[in-house]
């Protein structure tokens, strides 16, 4: 693994945040391949144990480096950012893809409302809301500042509170909401310093990832996308974005998702 990208500030400069696999890693993948002038910075909270991500390192070593974080652990985001600050220059882009909806401990989507827990509620807060929001804090002040910068972070329509027409899955929903929210004020806050800056919330439809796997068998298969397929759409929407933009979830078709 190199510790450090080329060195060449007319390369953009994008990090992708939770690339170990999923969109994540489908972003790190799309973008390597579709821009051969971009740079990677790629994180994801266990290195060693993400194979293909270090063969995409492995493959490309100008142009992707790996960095831990965890966006549950604060020192680890400092960490990167004291990295990136140091070793690799301005950012053009950051996304946040890192989410949880289930993961191997218990965490399950809640049916009702019996199945509520703090300790749950916690765990969905800090992945999907605060971390991206603490990401963010770390990151903006490393975003190029007088040229177009984007912060885009992996939101979900389900997080949409006029679109919520099913119910349960209270601490998924709730914390896409929050996560809305934070890019929302964000959006309001860089505006005043960064006018080029543009903060956005993305949804990236229903993805055949390990996130959806489990939730997805009454989904038409023709509108469950593959990793790579959400990616480019994602940074099709990116590329169309101007700071008008800013503050707004866009999906992956570019419509607007309603709060
Ligand atoms: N798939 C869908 O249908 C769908 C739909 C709507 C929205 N989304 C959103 O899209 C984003 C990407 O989802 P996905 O489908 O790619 O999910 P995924 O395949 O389950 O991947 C989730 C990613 O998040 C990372 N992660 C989890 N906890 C983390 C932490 N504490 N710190 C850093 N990284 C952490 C995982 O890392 P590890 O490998 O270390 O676990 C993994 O890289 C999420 O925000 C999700 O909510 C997905």
């Amino acid at each position: 693994m190199t510790e450090s990208l080329q060195k060449d500030q007319k390369m953009p400069l994008v990090l992708v945040q939770g690339a170990s696999r999923g969109i994540g890693l489908a972003f790190v993948r799309t973008l390597i391949k579709r821009d051969p002038q971009s740079r990677v910075i790629a994180t994801c909270r266990a290195p060693d144990s993400s194979d293909e991500l270090q063969s995409l390192a492995a493959s490309y070593p100008e142009r992707v480096v790996i960095k831990r974080l965890d966006v549950t652990e604060v020192d680890s985001i400092a960490l990167t950012s004291e990295y990136v600050q140091q070793h690799e220059g301005a950012l053009d882009v950051l996304i946040n893809s890192a989410g949880i909806l289930h993961d191997a401990d218990g965490l399950s989507p809640e049916k009702r409302l019996q199945d509520v827990s703090a300790e749950k509620l916690e765990k969905y807060f800090w992945v999907n809301s605060i971390g991206p929001l603490l990401v963010a804090k770390y990151f903006a002040p490393l975003m190029k500042k007088r040229k177009r910068a984007v912060i885009a972070n992996l939101s979900a329509r389900v997080g949409s509170i006029g679109d919520n027409r099913l119910g349960g899955w209270y601490g998924y929903r709730a914390s896409k909401s929050a996560q809305n929210m934070f890019t929302r004020t964000l959006s309001i806050e860089m505006a005043r310093t960064h006018p080029e800056m543009i903060c956005v919330g993305l949804h990236p439809g229903t993805v055949a990832t390990g996130l959806s796997q489990r939730f997805s068998s009454r989904i038409n298969p023709e509108q469950i996308f593959s990793p790579a397929l959400a990616a480019e759409q994602l940074l099709a929407v990116i590329d169309g974005l101007t700071p008008s933009d800013s503050g707004k979830v866009f999906a992956y078709d570019g419509s607007v998702v309603p709060w």
